[in-house]
C-alpha cells in the first residue's frame, strides 16, 4: 500500500528550496503555521488561486488571507492606516490577520480576494514560513489546509489526510502551536473583530485605546463572507454544553473534574484554555475517525481564548 504520509517532507535547505520552486511554477504546498496548517499558492497568480479554491472545493465569494513577510510588500496591495500600524506593531507577526482596503492598482489576483475591495493580511509568526516568503517577490494566498467546512489541519499528517496526494509538497513543522485560526480584525472603518482567535477584544481594545464591543453572536456578524454558520465540522452531530454523554458516544470534556473513562477525551485537566484549544481539532478528528456516532461536549468557559473555542463549537455542531 502507498505510505498516504509520502508528500510529507521535513524542513531542511533542500525540501525548502523545492518548496519554493513549486510555488514559483504556481502549484500549491502545504505549510505550517503557528495557528494552523495552510494550503499556499502565489496569491499574484490567478491560476494558483484557482487551484486552492477547487482542491477545498471552496465557495468562490469566500476571500483568502494573504500572507506577506515584511510591511514594504504589504504596501504594493493595500492602504495602511493608524489602527493597523498600532495593531501590527504590537501583535505581528502572530496570530491576527487585518482586513485592510486593497490598492486599485494591486497586483493581487482577484480571485483571491473575491472581488472584494478589501483585502485580509497576515503575518505568520511561522519560521519556515517566513523563509518561504523571504524568498519569494509575490505574497502567498493560505487558507487553512481543510476542504471547505472541515475540521481545520493542526499537523502535517492531517493535510495529507484532507488531500491525499493532490498536494505533492507538504513542510512539516510539527504540531501547530496555538490549534485554532488567527483573530480576524476589519480595520477599513469602526474596527470590529469578525473572526475570535487566541488575541481578544481586551488586548485589541486596550492597543488601539478604544473600546471593542465583545460580541457573542459572531455567526450575525456577516461582513466576513466566510463567516458560514457551519464549518470546522467532524460530519457528526454535535451536542454542546453537556454534562454527561450517552453510552459510547464521545464526550469533549475540560477540566479534572471529568474521570478518565474509554470514551472520554479531556481537552485539559488542568483547565488551561490555551491547552484546549492546542487539543480542540486534534480531538475532533481523531473521534472523526474513531467512527462515533455523536460528540457531547461539556461547557467552556467563554474566557480568554475559551470564546473562540466556543465559536469553532458553535459553528461545528450546526
Ligand atoms: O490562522 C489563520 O488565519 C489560518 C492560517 C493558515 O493563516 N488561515 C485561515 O484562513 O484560517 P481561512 O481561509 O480558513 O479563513 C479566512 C477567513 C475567512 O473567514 C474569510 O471569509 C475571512 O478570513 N476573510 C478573508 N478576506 C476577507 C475580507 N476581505 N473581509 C472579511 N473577511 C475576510
Ligand atoms: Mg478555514
Amino acid at each position: 500500500m502507498k505510505n498516504i504520509y509520502s508528500n510529507i517532507f521535513k524542513v531542511n535547505n533542500k525540501n525548502l528550496s523545492k518548496a519554493i520552486n513549486f510555488l514559483k511554477k504556481k502549484e500549491l504546498i502545504g505549510v505550517p503555521t503557528e495557528t494552523v496548517y495552510g494550503l499556499a499558492g502565489n496569491a499574484y497568480s490567478s491560476k494558483a488561486v484557482k487551484k486552492i479554491y477547487i482542491l477545498k472545493k471552496r465557495p468562490l465569494k469566500n476571500p483568502l488571507i494573504i500572507h506577506y513577510d515584511n510591511l514594504e510588500k504589504l504596501k504594493r496591495d493595500v492602504d495602511l492606516n493608524k489602527n493597523f500600524l498600532k495593531l501590527y506593531k504590537k501583535f505581528s507577526p502572530g496570530p491576527i490577520t487585518f482586513v485592510l482596503k486593497k490598492k486599485k492598482n494591486s497586483l493581487l489576483s482577484n480571485i483571491s480576494t473575491s472581488k472584494l475591495n478589501t483585502v485580509a493580511v497576515r503575518f505568520s509568526k511561522n519560521n519556515t514560513l517566513r523563509k518561504i516568503l523571504k524568498s519569494l517577490n509575490f505574497p502567498l494566498a493560505i487558507p487553512s489546509a481543510n476542504k471547505s467546512s472541515h475540521i481545520s489541519p493542526v499537523s502535517a499528517e492531517d493535510v495529507s489526510q484532507e488531500f491525499k496526494s493532490s498536494v505533492k509538497i507538504i513542510l512539516n513543522g510539527g504540531p501547530c502551536k496555538i490549534g485554532l485560526e488567527s483573530t480576524v480584525v476589519d480595520l477599513t472603518s469602526k474596527p470590529r473583530i469578525l473572526r475570535p482567535g487566541l488575541i481578544g477584544h481586551t488586548a485589541i481594545s486596550r492597543a488601539l485605546n478604544i473600546k471593542i464591543k465583545i460580541n457573542h453572536r459572531w455567526s450575525k456578524i456577516i461582513k466576513a463572507p466566510g463567516m458560514l454558520k457551519r464549518h470546522y465540522s467532524p460530519g457528526i452531530p454535535m451536542k454542546l454544553n453537556q454534562k454527561k454523554a450517552k453510552n459510547n458516544e464521545a464526550f469533549i470534556v475540560f477540566g479534572k473534574k471529568y474521570k478518565k473513562g474509554k470514551n472520554i477525551f479531556n481537552l485539559s485537566y488542568r483547565s488551561n484554555l490555551n491547552e484546549a484549544a492546542k487539543n480542540l481539532y486534534k480531538t475532533l478528528r481523531f473521534i472523526k475517525n474513531k467512527n462515533y456516532k455523536m460528540i457531547y461536549v461539556c461547557s467552556i468557559p467563554q474566557t480568554g481564548i475559551g470564546l473562540a473555542i466556543n465559536d469553532r463549537l458553535t459553528r461545528a455542531a450546526n
